[in-house]
């Protein structure tokens, strides 16, 4: 017997499109035997919102949002709510945190599925209602894709835990824009000013690359598998080594920001040389251990598991009771909108 999964997905974004065009390509999903058609039914973005009872048309889903009604989250909650489909799912692919603020009221009718950590590394207070609503409720919330996008450490930590194990400490490389910069500073002796331009060329740092040099995009991860071991840590109890010098952190300009960012080459020479001398490759990972995490630069021997990936690899390590001296180690090419969307596949049959 067919089941139906109706979606309404808010974002129509990198991940969003890439959503769609997984499901119009593969619109059969089967597990178990049992087989899953996925559809549809509302999408929104920032401006419009356009919804189709019957599930809306993916080859025209852009010109059909074009004319769709002025964009509304209440109302579109309220849309889910008077359509009463079973088996509907709201799937958040926004970049803010517009939509997580009604994640604890969508959530008493509705699972969620999201590619969006906003919730997550929100504050524990609400990270915790949240978890408060679902048992209440009983519906899902899924969000794979928060860490390290198709390595399995948020369900992997879900089965320590369920089998009476404990997470110890956890270390993560999960930035590659900032493990490509560190990597190529070391191989290429190039100016960091330079390579950060390179790598805004290659479409590789994120529009605005001071979001990805201030940290934040990677202590978010480490607070969320943090918190998922059961550690009830703030975002403001992490310790962020922001690679944007001091003096440039009050430029609005990013054309500004280019030019002036020259100004941190020296020391990035010098820690250059420091790992040269040292036979230490430079991450920029994150730690958390006793309730207490950091993310920053640092220096690892070839020992250690994080020398050996490659600049657009991720890697997570688990120290456990069981893991105690040796980590489970995870590691591989990771992100992107494809790898994502599949994940949220993944993560929306789940719900059902
Ligand atoms: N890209 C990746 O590889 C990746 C990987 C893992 C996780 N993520 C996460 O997934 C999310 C989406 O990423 P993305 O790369 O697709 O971002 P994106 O390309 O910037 O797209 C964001 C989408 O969200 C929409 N949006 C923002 N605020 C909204 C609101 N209040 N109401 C309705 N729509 C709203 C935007 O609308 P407009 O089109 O109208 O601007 C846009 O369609 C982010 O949270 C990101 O951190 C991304």
């Amino acid at each position: 017997m067919e089941k139906k999964i109706n979606l309404f997905l808010v974002g129509t974004g990198n991940v969003g499109k890439s959503l769609i065009e997984l499901i119009a390509h593969n619109y059969m999903y089967q597990i178990a035997g049992k087989k899953f058609r996925i559809r549809i039914i509302g999408i929104a973005n920032r401006s419009k919102m356009y919804f189709s009872r019957k599930g809306i048309n993916t080859s025209e889903w852009k010109s059909l949002l074009t004319k769709g009604e002025n964009a509304n989250v209440e109302l579109f909650i309220q849309t889910m709510k008077r359509y009463k489909l079973p088996n509907s799912v709201l799937v958040d692919c926004t970049d803010g945190d517009v939509i997580s603020r009604y994640y604890k009221i969508i959530l008493k009718t509705f699972s969620i599925v999201t590619s969006n950590k906003s919730s997550n590394s929100a504050s524990y207070k609400n990270y915790s209602a949240i978890r408060k609503a679902i048992k209440k409720y009983g519906t899902n919330f899924c969000y794979s894709a928060n860490v390290g996008v198709g390595l399995p450490s948020i369900d992997i930590i879900n089965s320590f835990l369920s089998g009476g194990d404990r997470v110890r400490s956890i270390e993560g490389l999960f930035s590659s824009t900032m493990n490509y910069l560190l990597d190529k500073l070391i191989t290429t002796g190039k100016p960091f000013s330079r390579l950060l331009m390179e790598a805004k060329e290659k479409g590789l740092t994120e529009p605005d690359p001071r979001n990805d040099l201030n940290g934040i995009d990677t202590a978010r991860k480490i607070l969320i598998l943090a918190r998922e071991s059961g550690a009830k840590i703030e975002m403001s109890d992490i310790k962020i080594e922001n690679l944007v010098p001091v003096i440039l952190r009050n430029i609005k300009s990013l054309d500004k920001f280019y030019e002036s960012i020259k100004i941190a080459d020296v020391k990035f020479d010098k820690i250059r040389k420091i790992a040269i001398k040292n036979n230490r490759k430079l991450v920029y990972s994150a730690r958390f251990k006793n309730n207490k995490a950091s993310v920053g630069i640092e220096m690892v021997d070839s020992e250690h598991p994080f020398y050996s990936a490659s600049a657009n690899e991720k890697v997570v390590l688990f120290y456990t009771e069981f893991f105690k001296h040796h980590p489970l180690v995870i590691k591989g090419q990771s992100g992107g909108a494809k790898a994502t969307a599949s994940v949220l596949i993944s993560d929306i049959l789940k719900t059902v």
